[in-house]
């Protein structure tokens, strides 16, 4: 059946300001990194797409690496692009990376010049795209010279096959290094795509300032620790979870007791404040300012309008912030 968006689609998402730039991402962006390789049901995965753009999500987070098997969900968002999404394309904010391994030999991995145009290309033709909203570098290179690993970036927009440029997993110092040399070649640096959630709070002690003051946006992937910040853990390991699956990235060993307790102590004061685990964990990574947007997975429509419907209720009190602090000091 034809798919037509829903008109209240505006209605429901908050829109916010990314670092100095003109562009402005929705508050909950969606990756594709997990549920949409050749192992989902592509029913499900053209589900999730339609559901998310119904609810305002303009924002899809791809890799050449996300699978799987790699490539797979870029192949399978290219499908489901051509056959609904195409007419809305310039409503959609699509990213891809390259950083991690792709292809055999050495210019398959990293950050040359040689990979990173040659990975975009093949993310383009996968996608059925010409070009694409946000181009990241997915990790830094050690051995390549940031300069020229920047000036690949800088090459790619200029060539029009991206219309800005990101980070992603760059320390502090890094990103204000690769920062300040793509503002000098003429193409500035819109967002850094760091992993951050209450398990995982390193950016709160340099990169947001770094990020504020460079003028950068900041999309937070993994907010919900992959699925563990939600209640979907408190009562086992479902069937259906990612914990469950054969994803190597949330294993049952990760589910440590200490780790359930202080989510069930989370969870608590989450059904204090009338929302559900995962909402608060999303309002928490959102609640300041320095962060544009934060970045989800999801195997559920329902997990899609969870996270929406957090967005009218995101403030935390005084009290609440400290006693999420004590919570999270608790050993793991
Ligand atoms: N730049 C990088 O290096 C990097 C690395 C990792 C991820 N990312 C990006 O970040 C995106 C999100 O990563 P992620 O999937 O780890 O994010 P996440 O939001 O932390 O975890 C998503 C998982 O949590 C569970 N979930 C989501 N909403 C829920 C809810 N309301 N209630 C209960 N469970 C819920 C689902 O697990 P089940 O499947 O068990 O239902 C879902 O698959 C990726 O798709 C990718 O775009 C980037």
């Amino acid at each position: 059946m034809d798919y037509q968006p829903d008109p209240q689609r505006y209605t429901r998402m908050a829109y916010r300001r990314c670092g100095h730039s003109g562009l402005r991402l929705p508050a909950i962006s969606l990756g594709l990194w997990h549920n949409f390789g050749d192992t989902s049901q592509l029913s499900n995965c053209r589900h999730l797409l339609r559901h998310a753009f119904d609810q305002g999500i303009t924002h899809f987070d791809l890799a050449n690496n996300y699978g799987p098997p790699p490539g797979s969900a870029e192949r399978n968002f290219g499908r489901i692009l051509a056959e609904d999404l195409a007419p809305w394309r310039d409503e959609l904010i699509i990213s891809t990376k390259a950083g991690y391994t792709m292809w055999d030999g050495p210019y398959g991995d990293w950050g040359s010049r040689k990979y990173l145009v040659a990975s975009l290309d093949q993310s383009l033709a996968r996608m059925g795209l010409d070009y694409v909203d946000v181009f990241y570098h997915h990790r830094p290179d050690p051995n390549t010279p940031l300069e020229e690993t920047m000036g690949a970036l800088d090459h790619i927009v200029r060539q029009g096959k991206a219309l800005y440029v990101g980070l992603s997993n760059y320390p502090a110092a890094l990103a204000r290094e690769a920062i300040g040399l793509l503002q000098s070649l003429g193409t500035p640096c819109l967002i850094h795509q760091p992993r951050y959630s209450m398990f995982e709070r390193w950016v709160e002690a340099q990169l947001l300032d770094t990020l504020a003051e460079t003028g950068v946006g900041c999309i937070a992937f993994s907010p919900l620790a992959g699925g563990q910040l939600t209640d979907r853990y408190l009562q086992g390991i479902p069937a259906d979870s990612r914990a469950a699956s054969a994803s190597r990235f949330l294993t049952p060993d990760q589910l440590t007791p200490g780790k359930l307790e202080k989510v069930r102590q989370l969870n608590q004061l989450a059904v204090q404040r009338d929302q559900t685990m995962a909402q608060m964990a999303l309002a928490w990574v959102l609640r300041d300012d320095k962060v544009t947007s934060v970045l989800i997975g999801a195997s559920k429509t329902s997990q899609i309008d969870d996270a929406v419907a957090m967005l009218s209720h995101r403030q935390f009190s005084p009290q609440e912030r400290q006693a999420i602090d004590v919570i999270l000091a608790m050993p793991d």
